[in-house]
């Protein structure tokens, strides 16, 4: 038995994301593993919930056009003994420092591959995202119901490209039209694949007779030649190596096909780590907090304005990190400013609700009208502070203008509330009345154009501006960085928290100012 009160329950949790690059097969996995859970009476309706309603996941009419997912969400369901929460990531590039965020909030990811194409770009740049905090990733190899590349091949580039440990759980018996199953290493047994049959079959022992149905022999020898292949070839599963984010245990599948699928649900429950120990500052001394511990702590990793168009109330994703959080408790930030949290939300697949209770590792939704922000912590005694999400320098300038002039007021608020997600940056120019939008990608650019559209009714015009960097600066005393804002007056600005930013048309030019004003620091990320 733990010390601590609220281990049991935070031990029933695993909290995790999808990554993968667009196409892979994420949202069908979603849907799949919702359906296999029983959190879904129908497969096929996280898709068609997108398209006739607003929800929480795939909700925007940019993301329904171009089939991608942009913002994140969380849904929560309960398979075998534990709670889980699956976090959603945008699947674009644009967004993957909210990627980065989301995954803060997780404590492991699952990476999907194409059987047929391995590792791509995003996959690898949303690795490197898991990559900086360790996060163990568990592989799912999907569409094996279709011609896939030679799985060895497939097992070297991970290994390769992600410099990771790869342990095949399970070794695929061909694919495509000639796909007959996957034998399960550890078990020796095999789970065989039928073309169309909805309800999985049950695995049999690989000495069992009635394999041969299933698995033509031919297939069988040269099954057992690979996994003869594959015994020497790999090293042993490791639970630590993996919970260390050196290793990943490779599992294989058809999400379409609903193959496969518990297993990885099996593989979330019996491998994937619960919410463990958080370094976090109490008094300015870092501390580790137990997720079982009484005081109930938690982080906003992501907030969403206008999810409900009718009102303009904004929700604060909140993950909490320990205690046992009750609706209508209060709960303050380090500022001090206290919340009731009366009407908590919790996300489940086909619905939102309110959440009564939730422990660590579960996700709340905190409406509230815009006093919390990425990266605030809430606890019980205030005193408590996660480590910030940074924020990063856009790469992408805009200046931005109502089509209507009269609107310009309304744009501005527009934009501010945008900025406070988190998502774009919105820098106000000292001097002149300019609104200047900083994004990541084009995309996102896009997207805000297409949000304030349609949740502000307002056309929006971005132009080309005069700058192409932007950079925090900070002193250490307020009066060095107000000679240096009085010799530059052009080109500062203020971003939506009022912290003071250079604007610069060139990177040559930030280096320039760096070179002249060394009591100066230049950042391209802001901790909040
Ligand atoms: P994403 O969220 O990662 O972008 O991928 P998504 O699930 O939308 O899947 C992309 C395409 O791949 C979809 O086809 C989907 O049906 C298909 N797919 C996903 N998993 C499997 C699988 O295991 N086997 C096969 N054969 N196909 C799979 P689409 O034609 O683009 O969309 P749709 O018309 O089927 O909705």
């Amino acid at each position: 038995m733990s010390d601590f009160p609220f281990s049991t329950e935070a031990s029933r949790r695993r909290t995790f994301a999808i990554i993968s690059h667009p196409d892979a097969g994420k949202t069908t996995l979603t849907e799949n593993l919702l359906f296999a859970a029983g959190a879904l009476r129908l497969a096929g309706q996280v898709r068609a919930r997108g398209e006739n309603r607003r929800t929480s996941s795939d909700w925007m009419k940019i993301e329904r056009e171009r089939g991608i997912s942009v913002s994140s969400s969380v849904m929560t369901f309960e398979y075998r003994d534990c709670t889980i929460n699956l976090l959603d990531t945008p699947g674009h590039e644009d967004f993957s420092e909210d990627t980065y965020r989301t995954l803060t909030a997780a404590d492991s990811a699952v990476m999907v591959l194409d059987a047929a194409k391995g590792i791509e770009p995003q996959t690898l740049k949303l690795f490197e995202v898991c990559r900086l905090r360790d996060i163990p990733i568990i592989t799912f190899i999907n569409k094996m119901d279709r011609e896939a590349r030679d799985p060895l091949e497939i097992l070297e580039e991970v290994a390769d490209k992600l410099a990771l440990d790869v342990v095949p759980m399970q070794w695929p018996a061909g694919s495509g039209s000639r796909f007959c199953g996957v034998q399960k290493l550890t078990e020796n047994q095999f789970l065989p694949f039928v073309k169309g049959q909805e309800e999985p079959l049950l695995p049999l022992a690989m000495n069992d007779p009635a394999i041969e149905q299933y698995l033509p022999i031919a297939e069988r020898e040269e099954l057992a030649e690979a996994v003869e292949l594959a015994d020497g070839g790999f090293a042993e599963f490791s639970l630590q190596s993996y919970l260390e984010g050196h290793l990943t245990p490779v599992y294989y599948g058809s999400a379409l096909r609903k193959f496969g699928v518990s297993e990885l649900l099996d593989a979330l429950v019996d491998l994937a780590p619960s919410p463990k120990a958080t370094k976090v500052h109490r008094n300015n001394t870092e501390i580790e907090q137990q997720p079982g511990a009484e005081e109930v702590s938690g982080f906003v990793f992501k907030v969403q304005a206008n999810m409900d168009p009718n009102h303009r109330d904004r929700i604060a994703f909140t993950r909490i990190c320990s205690g046992q959080f009750k609706r209508g408790m209060k709960l303050k930030t380090i500022a001090g400013k206290t919340m009731t949290i009366s009407q908590p939300l919790m996300f489940f697949a086909q619905e939102r609700g309110i959440a009564d209770t939730a422990y660590a590792g579960d996700v709340i939704g905190v409406p509230n009208h815009g006093v919390l922000r990425v990266g605030d912590s809430l606890s019980t005694s205030g005193k408590l502070q996660y480590p910030g999400l940074p924020n990063f320098a856009p790469e992408i300038l805009r200046r931005a203008r109502p089509k209507d002039p009269m609107k310009a007021k309304h744009l501005r608020k527009a934009l501010e509330s945008l900025a406070e997600e988190g998502v774009t940056q919105l820098f106000k120019p000292m001097i002149g009345a300019d609104m200047i939008l900083g994004a990541v990608g084009q995309l996102q650019i896009e997207v805000t154009a297409e949000r304030i559209a349609t949740e502000y009714k307002l056309d929006v015009l971005f132009e080309p501006c005069p700058y192409s960097v932007a950079r925090w600066i900070t002193a250490k005393d307020d009066d060095t960085l107000q000679s240096f804002a009085d010799r530059h007056k052009m080109q500062m600005a203020e971003d939506v928290d009022g912290a003071a930013v250079f604007l610069a048309k060139s990177a040559w030019e930030i280096n320039y100012a760096q070179e002249k004003f060394p009591n100066i620091k230049f950042t391209a990320t802001k901790e909040r």
